[in-house]
């Protein structure tokens, strides 16, 4: 609609400068007659140049080709059709060189696949976990400590989103985490769980949660196991701490590269120092 609205303008302006040239003509060619007439037949002027009529036609005529050269030459070549015809040959040209530059970059750190997979489904499937020095993460069906920028984050991150979690981690909470989509996986087919999908795997909970362009999955040490060939993306606090515990985080394996990290120190609210840290697999 954009293009055809600026060919219409385009259009308008060219019939409009066509028109007053035309118009420029005319009045040339009055112009040098009425001058004529005036020094050749009434002789006015004749004392002081001699023909100065031809001085006055002649520089008119000059103008009058300059306004030729404006409406055939300038404005044809150089004007709002031409910028944007240029403007879309050096963008294009741009997009060339970005897509082979990408190519180069994929090729280099051997990704093409783990992309084209994340591209293709268009949704980025994400580990969300909370580790201590040596990978701990639960003990007794419990979470080990308590930190509440943590616990911010994980809401913050996954408000909206859909959670995947196993059974046992899902029984951790009083009740199904609000403003997300919980899914639990169970092999028990009796299984039901309130204000949750209950699922008979991981591969069935992300088939459900397809519409979802970041599902996140919630742990716990069962099921991050599973998810780990799976998922895109691992948003880890990394907690600076041994603790005890009889649940942990899977090892990571070089496949998975550090993108991002924040480092927080222990204060009054937090009795460790923590890191977030992003991972994405190469
Ligand atoms: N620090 C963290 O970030 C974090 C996060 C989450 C949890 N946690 C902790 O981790 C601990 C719980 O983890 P967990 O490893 O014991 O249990 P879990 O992974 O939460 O749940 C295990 C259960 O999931 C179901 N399950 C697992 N794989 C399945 C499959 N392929 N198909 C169908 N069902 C499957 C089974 O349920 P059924 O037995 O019903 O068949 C299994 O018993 C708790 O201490 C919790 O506090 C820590």
């Amino acid at each position: 609609m954009q293009n055809q609205h600026e060919q219409y303008e385009n259009a308008r302006k060219r019939t409009k400068q066509k028109k007053r040239l035309y118009f420029h003509f005319i009045l040339f060619v009055l112009g040098a007659i009425t001058l004529a007439i005036l020094n050749k037949g009434l002789g006015i002027g004749q004392d002081i140049i001699n023909n100065w009529y031809l001085i006055v036609i002649v520089i008119w005529a000059f103008l009058f080709l300059i306004h030729v050269v404006n409406v055939f030459i300038t404005n044809r070549f150089f004007g709002k059709e031409w910028e944007r015809i240029h403007t879309d040959k050096i963008l294009a040209k741009h997009d060339k060189k970005v897509a082979k530059l990408e190519g180069k970059v994929l090729k280099e750190f051997n990704i093409q696949e783990e992309v084209t997979s994340y591209q293709k489904n268009k949704q980025m499937i994400t580990i969300i976990a909370a580790a201590a020095e040596n990978n701990e993460i639960g003990k007794d069906n419990k979470l080990i400590w308590h930190l509440s920028n943590d616990l911010k984050r994980f809401k913050k991150l996954t408000s909206g989103h859909a959670i995947i979690m196993g059974r046992k981690t899902f029984e951790s909470f009083p009740k199904a985490l609000p403003n997300r989509t919980n899914v639990v996986i169970t092999r028990d087919r009796n299984y039901t769980a309130e204000n949750a999908v209950v699922v008979h795997s991981l591969e069935e909970a992300l088939e459900i949660t397809t519409e979802d362009s970041q599902p996140f999955i919630i742990g716990g040490g069962e099921i991050y196991k599973q998810a780990l060939s799976i998922a895109h993306r691992i948003e880890l606090t990394r907690v600076h701490h041994p603790f005890e515990a009889d649940t942990y985080f899977p090892e990571l394996n070089k496949s998975w590269k550090e993108i991002a990290r924040e480092e927080c120190h222990k204060d009054e609210k937090h009795e460790y120092d923590y890191s977030f840290i992003t991972y994405e697999r190469v």
